[in-house]
């Protein structure tokens, strides 16, 4: 039995409205106000066609969406709501809708201006237009909806000054005009809309101050400003009230100073005033904000001490004072923040010795002191807090020798300790970093002695510099286990000898070992003569080499991820062999698993899914039917016919029994997110370690298997339906990002079908239940398929919202192409992206690289794919600043389908 899996999803919610509805209607004669909605709710199903809306006009209550008053003889509609519909049309009918108190018509794709009668609504309180293409101005009929009290009109084209008359709409709690081209000065009256909580309107084009009066608003919770071009100073007025809780100004041209009226506002969390133009110091009353979690100021002007007072908020999880002009030392006392998990303080004077009071911090991940004056030396315990992954202490005057605790930083990414005064011999117990992957850098500093031969043992790391310093010896060949190896500088050093043949190495400039008067061999000219045989490696080493730098290509970018996705999938077959030698050694006795938790979420479903027959398919081979980077998808038969797909979840750390309570909340939450694109869970089953994720079973497999024919080949051409899978991807991710849920491992194989083609991306859930940070966009996880992942992750190791439209843009390219992200094919070196980016410079035209058997079809098709191939070059820019938002990518799909 198969479900029809779109007429289910979100519709459950509204069965029992359907069906009061239906008892109302059935008992009363129409009266004057039902029949004239009704009229219009004939004519706008016409206008709009909404998919599940019937043709019997008199059941419009009924209709999906829809809800009516159910007080008086009238039936008139009280409430439209209509969020990513994918509806389009003219919305001016629904302005006769008298008796309409809640309109959202969020997430659609309706364009053109707003209509200005929507705002002879008087009833109206709750207007949501968000995430359409509304363009042109504000209308000022909307300063009539007097007892309005939410209105959300972000993310649109809406240009012009926001319009005087909305200051009559004096109820109003919550206003959002983020993400639009508004421009002209935040209106002094915004001051005067005393009941308002949430005030939004960050990236716009806004300009002048931000207007004193903020400040006499005393409900204002949350106040987002960012990437605007706003002045002046932070009115110290918005403080006063102490109500604040969020506030974003990241991005502006601010200068002033802060205000100390700032610790009024206890119960302020998050702080955001980075890159703008601020001077003066910190505040000392900042410590009376027991709620702060996060203050971000970088890049700015500030100046003076860092406030020993930080340390009194116990909560706080960043503190970043980058690039600012502080000076003095680290307060001791901020060695008390037990949940400071980043302190960067990179780019200020700051001084002193090391500060060896913020290793109390255990929870620190990220500790960044670089280009600082920090002297004296390391302390041997520097490594007692094991989850440090990042250690930035370059461009300081630190001395004497590195620490042979180094060793203990067993979680450390990242070793950034070049251009010091360090001394003395590198420590071979560096080696024990295994982790050690994006820089290991010890340039300019004063060691000495021979470069250790446990450096062999980082076989992920990416870049190795050692150069300039006193180093003596020979490199020693053991270096030939550092597989990950990308960029090598032994420069301006003792060394000797001959250079070890290893990839690497011969593949690296001539300058990378200059310096070294008695060095010799590839790639230095100087020849060692034939004192020396040929000293090629064993084969497998060069391999393997091979093998990495063809399968990804994307340079040094991506190694990094290379290194860590096999690992994690050399992990995950270990785990599958133990699985299978467990099951082997257990014929005689399989132990039945003990279910801990489950859940089905659709109750029409609970009866035909049985939890034991879900985890018995899991642990059979024949039931697999693909892998991913987090889990392992597998098909189970439920004994009432039913078919369902089980997602494995690959538990790192035990993660599933440590934290599985907050898991099961989280999993409960994510059945709720709704939108037509997105595959959401049905339930979940908990046992031992594991946790298995249900969804509906999808017949047509996933885009991979339709793009790359693993399955069934595509037989016909069909450029629309992959143009039309493409939008919905992207409309998925959008909505994503609007929710602010960053997805960790966007690829073809992560994007299922259902029995008409509509795509729906899989592995949300995964994302957010591996996001500890919970929408800080500071993750460090490890994500990504190979070919999928963008070439900055490797430096910044964090997934953002242009990581996913990169990965998108790759997707794009396989829909246009037919090709995979990375195959031999390409030549070594080569991905899909540089393929397509380097196509102009071989000479080669687009008629090339586009799938011919559709390209070739027809003039529109051909003129559709080359419109979609200029959005996929975009996304697939080098500089994720310059890709285009999801949101702006859509519309972009949108246009070239229009595009025949
Ligand atoms: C929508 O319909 C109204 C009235 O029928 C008309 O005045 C208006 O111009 C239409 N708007 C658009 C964008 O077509
Ligand atoms: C628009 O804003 C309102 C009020 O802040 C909010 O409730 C609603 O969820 C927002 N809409 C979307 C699509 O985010
Ligand atoms: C802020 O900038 C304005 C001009 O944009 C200038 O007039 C004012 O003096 C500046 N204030 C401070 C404190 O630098
Ligand atoms: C706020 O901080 C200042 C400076 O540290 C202090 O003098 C004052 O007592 C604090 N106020 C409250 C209410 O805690
Ligand atoms: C710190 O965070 C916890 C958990 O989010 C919260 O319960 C607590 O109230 C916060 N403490 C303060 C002082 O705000
Ligand atoms: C680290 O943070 C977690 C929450 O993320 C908290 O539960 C734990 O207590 C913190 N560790 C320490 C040593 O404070
Ligand atoms: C470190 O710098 C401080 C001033 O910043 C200075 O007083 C101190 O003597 C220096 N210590 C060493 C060991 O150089
Ligand atoms: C590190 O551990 C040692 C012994 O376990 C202890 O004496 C020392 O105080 C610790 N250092 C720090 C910074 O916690």
């Amino acid at each position: 039995m198969l479900l029809a899996v779109s007429s289910l999803r979100c519709s459950h919610v509204f069965v029992s409205l359907v069906v009061a509805a239906h008892l109302l209607l059935a008992s009363r004669p129409p009266a004057a106000a039902q029949l004239a909605d009704q009229a219009t709710m004939a004519a706008l199903q016409r206008e709009l066609a909404v998919a599940g809306w019937d043709s019997d006009s008199s059941s419009y209550c009924g209709w999906r969406g829809v809800t009516c008053g159910v007080g008086g003889a009238d039936r008139p509609v009280e409430a439209l709501e209509l969020p990513h519909r994918n509806l389009q049309g003219n919305i001016s009918l629904v302005s006769q809708l008298r008796s309409l108190k809640r309109l959202d018509l969020s997430g659609n794709s309706f364009r053109g201006p707003i209509p200005p009668s929507l705002g002879s609504l008087d009833a109206l309180q709750f207007l949501d237009l968000s995430l359409n293409r509304f363009e042109g101005r504000i209308p000022s009929s909307l300063g009539g909806l007097k007892d309005l009290r939410s209105l959300n009109l972000s993310n649109n084209v809406l240009l012009g000054e926001v319009p005087d008359e909305l200051r009559n709409l004096a109820r109003l709690q919550e206003l959002q005009i983020s993400g639009n081209k508004l421009s002209g000065r935040i209106p002094g009256w915004v001051g005067g809309l005393t009941d308002l909580r949430v005030f939004s309107a960050y990236e716009n084009s806004l300009v002048g101050v931000i207007p004193r009066n903020l400040g006499s608003i005393s409900q204002l919770k949350v106040l987002n400003l960012h990437s605007n071009q706003l002045e002046g100073g932070i009115p110290d007025g918005i403080f006063l009230s102490g109500n604040l809780e969020v506030l974003v100004l990241t991005l502006n041209r601010l200068n002033g100073s802060l205000p100390a009226s700032i610790g009024n506002c206890q119960g302020l969390s998050n702080f955001r005033i980075g890159n703008n133009e601020l001077v003066g110091s910190i505040p000392f009353s900042i410590g009376n904000i027991s709620s702060l979690t996060y203050f971000e100021a970088d890049n700015n002007r500030l100046s003076g001490e860092i406030p020993p007072e930080f340390a009194q908020c116990s909560n706080l999880t960043l503190l970043n004072l980058a690039y600012n002009g502080f000076t003095g030392t680290v307060p001791d006392k901020l060695g008390q923040l037990k949940s400071l998990q980043e302190f960067i303080v990179s780019g200020n004077s700051l001084g002193g010795e090391f500060p060896r009071s913020m290793l109390r911090c255990r929870n620190l991940s990220k500790l960044d002191l670089s280009y600082n004056r920090f002297n004296g030396s390391l302390p041997e315990d520097l490594c007692n807090m094991s989850r440090l992954q990042f250690l930035l202490l370059d461009h300081n005057s630190i001395s004497r020798e590195i620490p042979r605790g180094i060793g203990n930083c067993n979680r450390l990414l990242e070793l950034q300790l070049g251009s010091n005064d360090l001394s003395g011999v590198i420590p071979p117990e560096i080696g024990k970093i295994k982790n050690l992957q994006i820089a290991l850098n010890l340039s300019f500093n004063r060691l000495w002695g021979q470069v250790p031969r446990e450096l062999g043992k980082l076989d992920k790391l990416v870049e190795l510099d050692v150069s300039n310093n006193q180093l003596s010896g020979c490199i020693p060949p053991d270096l030939k286990g550092m597989l990950s190896l990308i960029e090598v500088n032994f420069s301006n050093n003792q060394l000797r000898g001959q250079i070890p043949i290893f990839g690497p190495f011969q593949k690296s400039s001539r300058s990378s070992f200059l310096g070294n008067e008695g060095l010799c061999g590839d790639p230095l000219t100087s020849d060692c003569g034939t004192l020396f045989g040929s000293d090629y490696d064993s084969d497998h080493h060069k391999v393997s080499y091979k093998i990495i730098l063809a399968v990804v290509g994307s340079g040094l970018t991506v190694f990094t991820m290379v290194s860590v996705v096999v690992g994690f999938f050399m992990l995950r077959e270990k785990q599958e062999m133990d699985a299978k030698a467990a099951k082997v050694a257990g014929d005689v006795v399989v132990p039945r698993p003990q279910i801990a938790a489950g859940n089905v979420f659709i109750e029409s479903l609970k009866q035909a899914i049985d939890f034991e027959s879900v985890v018995k398919a899991t642990m059979e081979d024949a039931s697999k039917i693909s892998s991913g980077t987090f889990s392992t998808v597998y098909k189970a038969v439920m004994p009432s016919g039913l078919i369902v797909s089980v997602r494995r979840l690959k538990s790192v750390d035990k993660t599933v029994t440590h934290h599985q309570n907050k898991m099961i909340r989280e999993l409960e939450r994510l059945g709720n997110i709704c939108h037509a694109n997105l595959m959401r869970p049905i339930g979940y089953v908990i046992y031992e370690d594991v946790a298995l994720l249900l969804h509906h079973h999808m017949p047509n497999g996933t885009l991979a298997e339709l793009l790359h024919g693993m399955v069934h080949v595509e037989h016909e051409p069909d450029w629309p339906r992959r143009l039309s899978i493409a939008i919905g991807v992207a409309e998925g991710l959008a909505f994503l990002h609007n929710i602010a849920i960053i997805h960790l491992d966007v690829s073809s194989s992560n994007i299922f079908l259902d029995s008409h083609f509509n795509p729906l991306i899989e592995e949300i859930e995964i994302s957010k239940l591996l996001d500890p940070s919970k929408g800080t966009a500071s993750i460090s996880a490890v994500a990504g398929s190979f070919g999928y992942i963008p070439p900055e992750y490797a430096y910044t190791m964090q997934v953002t919202v242009s990581g996913n439209v990169y990965s998108f843009g790759v997707v794009l390219l396989e829909i246009l192409t037919s090709k995979l992200p990375v195959d031999e094919v390409f030549g070594e070196g080569m991905d899909l992206v540089k393929w397509v980016h380097n196509a102009s410079e071989r000479g080669e035209t687009p008629e090339q690289i586009m799938d011919a058997r559709l390209s070739t079809f027809s003039f529109a098709w051909r003129k559709q794919m080359l419109g979609v191939l200029k959005v996929a070059m975009l996304c697939t820019d080098k500089t994720p600043a310059k890709r285009p938002k999801m949101k702006k990518v859509v519309e972009m799909l949108l246009e070239s389908k229009d595009n025949n």
